[in-house]
Order: C-alpha cells, then sequence, then structure tokens
C-alpha cells in the first residue's frame, strides 16, 4: 500500500478533533461521576457521548486498517522505522483503552477504573502531542512527505 486511504484520513482526523474534544469537556467529571454514582443523578455530560464516538470511530479505523493496510514510514533508520511503527501502536490502545475505562467508570459504576481513565487520557494527550511534533519535524525539517501524506489519499 503506497498511501492513506480516503477514508483512513478522514477518520485520523475526525478522531484527533474528537480526543481534543473529550480533553476540553473533562472538567467536572469526577463530580458528575460521584453524583450519578451516589445520588443516583442522571445528567449525562458532553464528555460522554463524545468519549464513545471517539471509541466506535477507533474500532471502525482499525478494522479498515486491517482490511486495507497502511503504508510503511515515509524515512528512517531501521531503528526509527520500528520506532514509528510501534509509535502507532501505542496510540491506537491509548485510544482504545481511554473511553473503555471512561465508560467501566461510568455505566459499570467501576471507581478504580475512573482514576485509571485520567491516567491513560493523561498519557495518550502526552502521547498525541509528541506524535503531532513529529509529524511537523518529519514534514519541515526532514521534508518526507509525511504529513502529506495524511492529507493526500493516495491508492
Ligand atoms: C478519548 C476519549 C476520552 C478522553 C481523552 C477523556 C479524558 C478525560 C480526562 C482527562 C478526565 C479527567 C478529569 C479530571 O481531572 O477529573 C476524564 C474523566 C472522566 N471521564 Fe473521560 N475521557 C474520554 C472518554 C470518556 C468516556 C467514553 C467516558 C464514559 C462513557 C468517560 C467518562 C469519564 C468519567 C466518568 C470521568 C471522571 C473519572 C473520575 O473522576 O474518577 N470519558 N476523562
Ligand atoms: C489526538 C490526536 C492524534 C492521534 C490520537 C493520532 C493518531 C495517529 C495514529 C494512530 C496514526 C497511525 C495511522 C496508521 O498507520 O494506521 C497516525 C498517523 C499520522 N498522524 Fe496522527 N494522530 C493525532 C494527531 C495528529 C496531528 C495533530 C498531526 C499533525 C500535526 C498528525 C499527523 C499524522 C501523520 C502525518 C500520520 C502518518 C504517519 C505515517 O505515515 O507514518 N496526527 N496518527
Amino acid at each position: 500500500m503506497k498511501g492513506y486511504s480516503r477514508a483512513q484520513i478522514a477518520l485520523h482526523w475526525l478522531t484527533a478533533v474528537l480526543i481534543v474534544a473529550s480533553w476540553i469537556t473533562h472538567e467536572d467529571m469526577g463530580r458528575a461521576l460521584r453524583a450519578r454514582l451516589v445520588e443516583g443523578a442522571d445528567a449525562t455530560p458532553l464528555h460522554v457521548p463524545i468519549g464513545i464516538i471517539v471509541f466506535v470511530l477507533v474500532v471502525i479505523r482499525l478494522a479498515l486498517r486491517f482490511w486495507q493496510g497502511a503504508p510503511e514510514p515515509v524515512s528512517g533508520s531501521p531503528v526509527m522505522r520500528q520506532a514509528a511503527i510501534w509509535g502507532h501502536r501505542l496510540l491506537y490502545a491509548l485510544m482504545l483503552l481511554a473511553p473503555a475505562l471512561g465508560m467501566a467508570a461510568w455505566f459499570g459504576g467501576i471507581r478504580e477504573a475512573g482514576e485509571l481513565h485520567e491516567a491513560v487520557s493523561n498519557a495518550l494527550m502526552l502521547v498525541a502531542l509528541a506524535h503531532a511534533a513529529l509529524a511537523i519535524w518529519h514534514q519541515y525539517w526532514l521534508r518526507d512527505g509525511t504529513l502529506t501524506r495524511m492529507l493526500r489519499p493516495e491508492s
């Protein structure tokens, strides 16, 4: 496979935007969870549906990736290529785990899952920030077209 498909590119940017939206809407979730579990409150903060959509989109993304494949890293030594592949696997794992733990806390009432959810979500944001910085470095310093192929589909 030479590049990412139109659907893979659309899903990449949509998930990125919605993960940032999950991040922005997280405030007060600790209180909302306590209200739900202790007082039986039935309000649903925006954070919940946004996070669930992220989970669903990531599952679709992974199915598409197994079906369509993904291009090899554009440039770099064998070690750097492996780092890119494992970095992307780590991002996928965190993108699944963060909302899954959120759902376990919200729907399953598991308090410990809520604490883990916070830690995993923080890790996801840090790794995603590093990932975005690396993508920009590839594009503008190494000039190897890494960012271009996440913007322009190629079959
Ligand atoms: C990628 C998706 C998500 C991200 C990045 C994310 C991020 C966060 C962050 C950063 C917090 C910490 C808030 C604090 O400072 O107390 C939080 C809390 C929380 N989130 Fe999410 N979240 C996501 C998806 C979800 C989903 C799908 C649900 C439930 C259906 C959910 C439910 C909760 C709950 C219940 C808390 C409070 C946890 C606690 O205080 O123990 N989140 N989320
Ligand atoms: C929450 C934010 C983000 C997440 C979770 C994320 C996640 C991912 C993942 C998992 C891949 C691997 C795709 C695959 O091979 O199936 C990827 C690829 C890519 N991402 Fe992101 N991304 C995010 C934001 C960004 C941003 C802001 C940029 C640009 C500044 C960016 C640029 C790229 C590029 C260029 C690729 C292709 C890398 C390659 O061809 O080797 N991403 N992203």
